[in-house]
């Protein structure tokens, strides 16, 4: 089973992709994670991509669609892919439709996760990241523990993101309304939508999400 979750920045994306590796051996792309792990790697397309991602801007699609082709490329996975903020634009929903087609692999589902502005804005701005292995937490709804060390890992650094202020976040929005939210009405048309409130907590969203994976 292949599924992309559609949404805006703080919609939920990450927080869900992970659970569905834990529960469902899923294996998750996420475009923002790669472009991140360019820029640490000091390439040439790092460095191009880093003032673009800090703005809140997008990355060219060229850039986009060769990450999520070379992965798909690469292997196969047994429980299908999680596309997680990917796409996000109409060329590159056209991309991955040609992409699947030529691995003969299916797009079986398309997840968009419902939510405010006004949330989105408390979650991004309150977002923490274990810097081992990326689980996310957040200051009001799931804090750091108090001993210093991830849940998930016990890793003991956490990372905020350089995009992740009141001003790129203004940005980001822009860049989802006006290139990517017109993927709601090209899957709408596919008959591949399905959409979900995102506002809900974290277990209510991943039990609506499971509904729609069964
Ligand atoms: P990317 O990394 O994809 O960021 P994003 O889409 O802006 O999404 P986020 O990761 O910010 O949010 P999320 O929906 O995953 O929310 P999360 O689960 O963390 O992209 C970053 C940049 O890379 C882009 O701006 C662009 O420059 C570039 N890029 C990436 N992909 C690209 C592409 N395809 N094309 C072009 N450019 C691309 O949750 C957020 C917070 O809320 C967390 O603290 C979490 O704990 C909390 N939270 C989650 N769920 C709930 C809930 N139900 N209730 C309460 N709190 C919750």
């Amino acid at each position: 089973m292949n599924i992309i979750l559609l949404g805006p920045p703080g919609a939920g994306k990450g927080t869900q992709a992970r659970r569905l590796v834990d529960e469902r051996k899923m294996i998750q792309l996420s475009t923002g994670d790669m472009l991140r792990e360019a820029r640490t790697s000091g390439t040439e397309m790092g460095e191009k991509v880093a003032a673009v991602m800090d703005r809140g801007d997008l990355v060219t699609d060229d850039i986009v669609i060769g990450l999520i082709r070379e992965k798909l490329e690469a292997g196969d996975a047994e429980g299908g892919y999680i596309f997680d903020g990917f796409p996000r634009t109409l060329a590159q929903a056209d991309a991955l439709g040609q992409l699947l087609t030529e691995l003969n692999k299916t797009l079986d589902h398309v997840i968009e996760m419902q939510v405010d502005d006004e949330a989105l804005v408390t979650r991004i701005t309150g977002r923490a990241t274990c810097a081992n292995c990326g689980e996310v937490y957040h200051d009001a709804t799931k804090p750091i523990p108090a001993d210093g060390h991830c849940t998930n890992c016990n890793g003991t650094e956490f990372t905020r993101r350089a995009d992740d202020t009141e001003e790129a976040l203004r940005t980001r929005l822009l860049a989802y309304y006006k290139q990517t939210s017109p993927l709601i009405g090209y899957y709408y048309a596919k008959d591949a939508l399905e959409s979900i409130d995102g506002l809900k907590a974290m277990d209510e969203v991943a039990g609506a999400i499971s509904r729609v994976l069964s």
